[in-house]
């Protein structure tokens, strides 16, 4: 046993060598949450100035600055939705709301882009709201961008190495942007939390708050036996964040089935078929917000492709609220583990009919009507860019499951 252990010793020799005390720090569960209640502080507060021997390219908060040296986060980051968190549908509200409302407007921030530079406007001394010097515009248009996870103060923030150690193989003085601090508070699904849940006295309908996807989790399967968001969202530490716009992802948590009463039918006989989805991996309520529709169907089509428009019967899996979120309509959502049951019973009209069972996703399916009803009520300087969030709502949609069936 003993010629095991010589290797660690060796390696927590080489730690302490290189990088003194922090080899040795742990982090206790309170200095995680501690680190996190501190680093989700927003705005973040400016960087400031970066330490004298950083090269403009280190000073740099640019996603691009931070791709030259880390290639494979900036290229995942570039197509997920933290890219797109100021895309048309935010932007083109804010033009408006930041001349009317500007307090309003910053709360926005508070989740799509929360570092100091990446806002307008600051608290001012005596209250009120004053200009931000700090404000770069182009810094803004980037998002949820990599300093906002990683860069406090110009210093640099990360997960453990994947071996779990703390320590750099060098001095840190000796590495780009002075090295890192690793702490495992990274790797917890509470690094998410702030920003994917609304707070116990937020914005609430029919007793339910309107983001919710913490809480859920925790009370799931899931959160109890300490799956975190990152282990489905981050697998192999990727930066894609996948979610219910991504077909693949969707598919992933779920297990649809279907079974058909009999093979063949014959005219004026009943069909009956069954379609069954159940929520399998999905850590949280699927879909976790209100903005999301999922339609399973079933229909008759015939040889031509033609639908039989009286033969199509739905159900939805939504929670859907009204435009102005003063009603919640109906939740049908699925806790993790539920499962819906459709069924579909038609008469068969006629002969060389086939049965189609589907199941379609809607992701901004709230957003259509929602930027529908601002165009019609006058978006005001935004309105080129709400036209352009709608054109791209209205293109998300997919279909996770088809089964087409022929019944004669
Ligand atoms: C000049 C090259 C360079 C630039 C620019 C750079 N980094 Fe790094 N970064 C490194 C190197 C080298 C390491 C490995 C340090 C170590 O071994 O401890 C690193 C480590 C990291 C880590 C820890 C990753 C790990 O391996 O566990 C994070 C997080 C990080 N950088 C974030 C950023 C961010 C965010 C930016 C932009 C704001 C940035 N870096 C810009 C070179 C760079
Ligand atoms: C600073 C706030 C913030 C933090 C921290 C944050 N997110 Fe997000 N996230 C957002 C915003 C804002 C969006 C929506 C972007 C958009 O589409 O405009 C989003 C979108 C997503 C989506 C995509 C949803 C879709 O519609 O497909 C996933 C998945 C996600 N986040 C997971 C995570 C996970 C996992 C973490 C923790 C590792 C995390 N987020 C941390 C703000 C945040
Ligand atoms: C607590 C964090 C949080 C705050 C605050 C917040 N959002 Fe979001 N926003 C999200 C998340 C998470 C999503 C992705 C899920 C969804 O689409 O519902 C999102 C999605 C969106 C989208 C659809 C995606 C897109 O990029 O077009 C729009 C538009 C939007 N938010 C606008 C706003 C506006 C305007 C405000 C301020 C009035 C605001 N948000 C405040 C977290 C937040
Ligand atoms: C929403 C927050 C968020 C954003 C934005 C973000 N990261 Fe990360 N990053 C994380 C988290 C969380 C981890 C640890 C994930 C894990 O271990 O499961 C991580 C890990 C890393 C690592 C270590 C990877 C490894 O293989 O060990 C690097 C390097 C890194 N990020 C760089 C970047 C860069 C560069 C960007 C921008 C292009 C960026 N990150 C954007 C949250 C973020
Ligand atoms: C067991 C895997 C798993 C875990 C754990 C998990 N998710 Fe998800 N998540 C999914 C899948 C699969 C989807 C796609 C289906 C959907 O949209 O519900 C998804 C979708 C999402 C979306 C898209 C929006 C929506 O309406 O569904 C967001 C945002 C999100 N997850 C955030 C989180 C956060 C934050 C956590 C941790 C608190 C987390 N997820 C934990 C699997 C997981």
């Amino acid at each position: 046993m003993a010629s095991l252990h010589r290797p660690f010793v060796l390696l927590f020799a080489l730690l302490l060598l290189f990088s003194g005390a922090e080899a040795q720090k742990r982090w206790t569960e309170t200095e995680q949450v501690d680190f996190l209640r501190r680093h989700w502080d927003r705005p973040i507060p400016p960087q400031g100035r970066s330490p004298a021997r950083f090269t403009l390219l280190e000073a740099s908060l640019r996603p691009e600055s931070c791709g030259t040296c880390h290639p494979a986060q900036l290229g995942d980051w570039q197509g997920s939705r933290h890219a797109e968190s100021m895309g048309p549908g935010v932007k083109g509200q804010l033009v408006e709301m930041l001349a009317t409302d500007p307090e309003s407007a910053l709360g926005c921030y508070v989740c799509h882009a929360p570092l100091t530079e990446q806002q307008e406007k600051v608290g001012g001394p005596g209250g009120g709201l004053a200009s931000n010097l700090a404000f770069d515009a182009g810094l803004q248009a980037r998002g949820l961008a990599c300093p906002a996870c990683h860069v406090r103060g110009h210093q640099r923030f990360g997960p453990p190495k994947r071996d779990g150690s703390l320590a750099s193989e060098l001095p840190r003085e000796r590495l780009p942007h002075n090295g890192v601090t690793r702490t495992p508070a990274f790797l917890r699904a509470e690094f998410c939390r702030d920003c994917h849940q609304f707070p116990p006295d937020g914005f609430a309908l029919n007793g339910k708050l309107l983001e919710n996807t913490y809480e859920e989790w925790k009370a799931s399967p899931f959160g109890r036996s300490g799956v975190q968001c990152q282990e489905c969202h981050m697998p192999d530490r990727r930066h894609l964040w996948r979610g219910i716009h991504d077909p693949e992802m969707v598919r992933s948590g779920l297990t649809v089935g279907v079974s058909i009463e009999q093979e063949h039918y014959r005219v004026g006989e009943t069909v009956r078929a069954t379609l069954t989805i159940t929520s399998s991996k999905v850590g949280h309520y699927f879909p976790t917000y209100v903005t999301p529709r999922v339609v399973v169907s079933g229909e008759l089509v015939g040889r031509s492709g033609r639908v039989l428009p009286e033969s199509r019967q739905e159900r939805i899996i939504a929670r859907e609220v009204t435009l102005d979120l003063s009603q919640e309509r109906f939740d049908t959502r699925l806790a993790p583990g539920d499962r819906l049951t459709f069924h579909y019973r038609q008469p068969l009209p006629a002969p060389g009919l086939t049965l189609r069972l589907a199941v379609t996703v809607y992701p901004d399916h709230f957003y259509v009507g929602f930027f529908e009803s601002l165009l019609a009520s006058g978006a005001g300087k935004g309105a080129a860019q709400i036209r352009e969030a709608l054109r791209d709502a209205r293109n998300s949609s997919f279909t996770i499951y088809v089964n087409e069936v022929p019944l004669t």
